[in-house]
């Protein structure tokens, strides 16, 4: 991160420790609508606009280590294939074979030479060509050429890959815009996945991404953890272009270094800044990033149908060369248990309010506008003219957005 962003940071998050009422220039955070959680027509939309047009987060190169390795998705919407070539390029495709659309790779992950279709055995190549048809006899002027898988749009940043549907989405370097910058001391090529975590929440993927969003509940929610660990007091956020968002929160100064990892589990190229907060950064629509030296997630929030979401946390570790992964990496995937566990409990119980006739739009305070930057953002993927009546938050909050 630029030190002169550092800096700012650093002030911000000392001012608004100090401060006894809102910030100058703050302004009354417009209402949320709660039936942003549950309406189906507006669900459908989220579908068709935000999930099949996102850049969304599939993977990371660590779990594609040689050519032809591959793992599959289904979270846009779709299922799709994302595989390393033989020219060591990941691509992805629709998991649909060309003679009747059964998947051509069924397992989660794995390697092959060639992706082969269980139920009639057409194969393809790494980069998707038609290789070989059973039978070919059988098939009149059957162009093999015009038979390949269907591409999906699919780009990599610092190790981290990603796939979206629209094959006219921006480029993803664009897409992710000031977060490539600020985010870059975490050396993404130089992780490695190490675990995976999955909770699943009896609420909206929208109940679960607003609570990432910001850290007003930790003293309640988080009394015996972060709530020791991190002034919440000090908060300090940046609405970012695209409806992505960074949050800072500063460790308390008594307890400065005590969550950092040993030289050999250490992230060498993560700067002070990171080490002194909890900095995480969101990228739209749903992965809160909770970047960090040492081990740390990112949180992945998925819809399953309006009242359900699936929370999946991404582990990664500074790479540990040979021989085996430092303990303390495994002790810190242990402990954000306790912490996930409080918060899945939290907002399992939230849902049904929500859904209730009593429930009435969201009064939330300025230190959690990432919250309406992110509902906002939604609302700009569907197009605010058909965000069904009364569901649409305000555009006001808009002036408040970093440039791009
Ligand atoms: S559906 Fe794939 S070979 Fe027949
Ligand atoms: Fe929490």
């Amino acid at each position: 991160m630029d030190a002169a962003l550092e800096d700012e940071i650093r002030t911000q998050l000392a001012a608004n420790r100090d401060r006894t009422g809102p910030p100058q220039g703050a302004v009354e955070v417009p209402p949320i609508p709660s039936g942003r959680y549950c309406d189906q027509e507006f669900a459908a939309l989220e579908r068709d606009r935000v999930w099949r047009r996102s850049w969304l987060y599939a993977g990371h190169l660590s779990q594609l280590p040689e050519q032809g390795s591959y793992l599959t998705t289904d979270r846009s919407g779709s299922p799709i294939v994302v595989v390393r070539g033989e020219d060591d390029v990941v691509r992805a495709f629709y998991n649909s074979c060309r003679h009747r659309a059964a998947p051509v790779v069924r397992d989660e992950c794995g390697t092959a030479r060639r992706l082969t279709c269980q139920y009639h055995s057409w194969s393809y190549g790494l980069s998707g060509e038609l290789r070989a048809v059973p039978d070919s006899r059988n098939f009149v002027d059957l162009d093999e050429s015009e038979l390949g898988l269907v591409p999906v749009r699919c780009e990599v940043w610092e190790g981290f890959v990603f796939v979206n549907e629209d094959p006219a989405a921006v480029p993803l370097e664009t897409y992710l815009g000031p977060l490539t910058e600020q985010m870059r001391e975490v050396d993404g090529t130089r992780l490695r996945w190490i675990a995976r975590q999955h909770h699943h929440v009896a609420a909206n993927w929208k109940v679960v991404v607003d609570a990432f969003s910001e850290v007003y509940h930790i003293r309640t929610v988080h009394p015996d953890n972060a709530a020791l660990l991190y002034d919440d007091s000090t908060v300090t956020v940046a609405m970012l272009p695209n409806g992505h968002s960074r949050l800072s929160v500063a460790v308390r100064p008594e307890l400065l270094g005590v969550m950092d990892p040993s030289p050999a589990a250490d992230n060498p190229s993560v700067g002070a800044l990171w080490r002194e907060t909890s900095t995480s950064f969101g990228w739209f629509p749903n992965v809160v990033a909770s970047l960090d030296t040492g081990a740390f997630p990112l949180l992945c929030i998925w819809p399953v149908d309006t009242g359900h979401a699936d929370l999946v946390l991404e582990w990664f570790a500074p790479d540990w060369g040979d021989g085996e992964m430092p303990e303390e990496h495994a002790v810190r995937v242990t402990l954000f248990e306790t912490v996930m566990a409080q918060d899945t409990a939290n907002l399992g119980a939230i849902q049904r309010s929500v859904e209730s006739p009593g429930a009435r739009p969201f009064r939330i305070g300025w230190h959690e506008r990432l919250v309406h930057h992110f509902h906002r953002a939604v609302d700009l993927a569907i197009g605010p003219e058909d965000v069904p009546d009364g569901l649409a938050v305000s555009d006001t909050l808009d002036r408040f957005v970093d440039p791009a």
